[in-house]
């Protein structure tokens, strides 16, 4: 990917109800993005609808990604999917660590796991950070500090280079509070800054940033223009294709 060309993703959740519905969903945003070479678009089902989806992205160029993965490879893990399977229906990217997740107990370890298993079958790993609310002091910077500590000393700088962090403050999700532009730009900065002290400047500005939090196609240009991410995760907003193509077309250039 190249990294002057931003990402939009969207993150469909448990939506929608019917395979008939994903069907169209996907339908509408393949035909909208028919071979477009930018920005890149990516547009994550359910588990169960990824192979129906994957049939009407084959002639666009939309890709395809997950919500979540196995930290297992193979073996007695009932509910899970593999990193393997995913990429045998021809998924491309995968959400790891997704705030609703580490609600339901996802640790850090288990991120790293899972960002080994993605990359071990050449999918890139898009992990979630973000902290839970926010405080007159500050104090919020030190939880996204521990989360990319976490990944940086379970990664090896090659692998953590094909990681693409996505930055969605919790208090931003589902809930139309939209972190400000000023909020997104100080906090790439800050991300960037704690990147370059583990690793080095470099390594630091090679990892794609993406906001995630109540994008909506009327936040999405002042977001993407003054914001300094390199994409969007978004929720809410994709489930409906004319909405989620306005933020697609918001950052196009
Ligand atoms: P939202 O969700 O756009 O509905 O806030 C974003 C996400 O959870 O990835």
């Amino acid at each position: 990917m190249k990294q002057s060309i931003p990402l939009i993703v969207g993150n469909w959740k448990l939506h929608p109800k019917s395979q008939a519905e994903a069907t169209a969903l996907a339908q509408a945003v393949a035909t909208k993005h028919k071979k477009n070479p930018q920005p890149y678009v990516a547009i994550a089902p359910t588990f169960v609808h990824l192979s129906t989806v994957a049939q009407k992205l084959k002639t666009s160029s939309v890709a395809l990604a997950a919500q979540d993965v196995s930290l297992e490879a193979l073996g007695p893990f009932t509910g899970d999917v593999s990193a393997a399977q995913l990429a045998d229906v021809g998924v491309s990217f995968v959400i790891i660590g997704h705030s609703e997740r580490r609600a339901q107990g996802e640790t850090d370890s288990a991120v790293v796991k899972k960002v080994q298993q993605v990359l071990k079958r050449r999918m890139i790993p898009i992990v979630c950070i973000g902290e839970k609310e926010r405080d007159e002091q500050g104090q919020f910077f030190s939880v996204i500090e521990a989360q990319l500590r976490a990944l940086v000393e379970g990664l090896t700088i090659a692998q953590l280079k094909k990681v693409v962090i996505a930055y969605e403050p919790i208090w931003a999700i589902g809930t139309g509070n939209t972190a400000t532009v000023d909020d997104v730009k100080e906090m790439q900065l800050y991300i960037e800054t704690v990147l370059t002290k583990l690793t080095d400047r470099k390594v630091a500005r090679s990892i794609r940033l993406l906001y995630g939090g109540s994008v909506k196609p009327h936040n999405a240009a002042a977001l993407h223009a003054d914001g300094g991410m390199r994409g969007f995760l978004v929720g809410g907003a994709s489930l409906k294709a004319s909405d989620f193509m306005a933020i697609v077309s918001a950052v196009s250039e």
